[in-house]
């Protein structure tokens, strides 16, 4: 009890540093809070900065996720515990405890998590982000699908079934808050004003 504890705040807490922000302080760039969207997110780093800041980003946001799930995991953690630790972790990435409570939308985090609870999962929804990204090359839209069909695949593909309907309302809880985040990429999709996969020209 006391360890699913500590290891519910330690992902909260480690959720909430902003790969997005520390990569453009250390790589001199502006504030992603600031500039594009103003979205502390990788894609909002690939406009600023392109390629290289934006990966480093994906994988800092990413494993926010996935290092406190296989801690979980290692430390024999029961589901309802994971669960707990998914959702610190990704509500530290939404409402970090550093940066005012102002973070990102979610995905790279979310897919980490997935990755850290069965990576089946994540494989998954990893290769719907990319099939939907490839074909239309819109980052908000591979997050919004792929993220609304995850706690489908959970159902699917989580091996435990006595534990699933945890698993799955954890990632309920993920996605429906991660749409709620995409709300002005929602507007813009249905306006037809999005932005598309690609850096801003200098
Ligand atoms: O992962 C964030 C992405 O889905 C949307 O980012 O900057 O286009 O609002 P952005």
């Amino acid at each position: 009890m006391l360890i699913s504890l500590v290891l519910i705040i330690a992902a909260y807490l480690l959720g909430s540093v902003s790969s997005a922000i520390l990569v453009c302080r250390i790589m001199g760039l502006p504030d992603p809070r600031t500039q594009g969207s103003n979205n502390p997110g990788a894609t909002n780093v690939l406009r600023i900065g392109g390629k290289k800041p934006a990966a480093i980003t994906l994988v800092g946001d990413s494993l926010k996720g996935l290092i406190p799930m296989v801690i979980g995991h290692l430390l024999g953690a029961e589901p309802l515990a994971l669960a707990g630790i998914g959702l610190a972790a990704f509500l530290g990435h939404l409402y970090p405890i550093f940066f005012g409570f102002q973070g990102g939308k979610g995905v790279a985090t979310a897919l980490g998590v997935q990755f850290g609870l069965y990576w089946p999962i994540g494989l998954a929804v990893a290769a719907i982000w990319l099939f939907v990204a490839k074909i239309l090359k819109i980052s908000s839209l591979s997050g919004l699908i792929s993220m609304a069909l995850a706690p489908v695949l959970v159902w699917l593909l989580w091996p435990h079934p006595d534990s699933v309907r945890i698993l799955a309302g954890m990632q309920l809880i993920i996605s429906g808050l991660l749409i709620w985040r995409h709300r002005s990429n929602i507007r813009n999709l249905l306006a037809g004003t999005e932005g598309r996969l690609t850096k801003t020209p200098d």
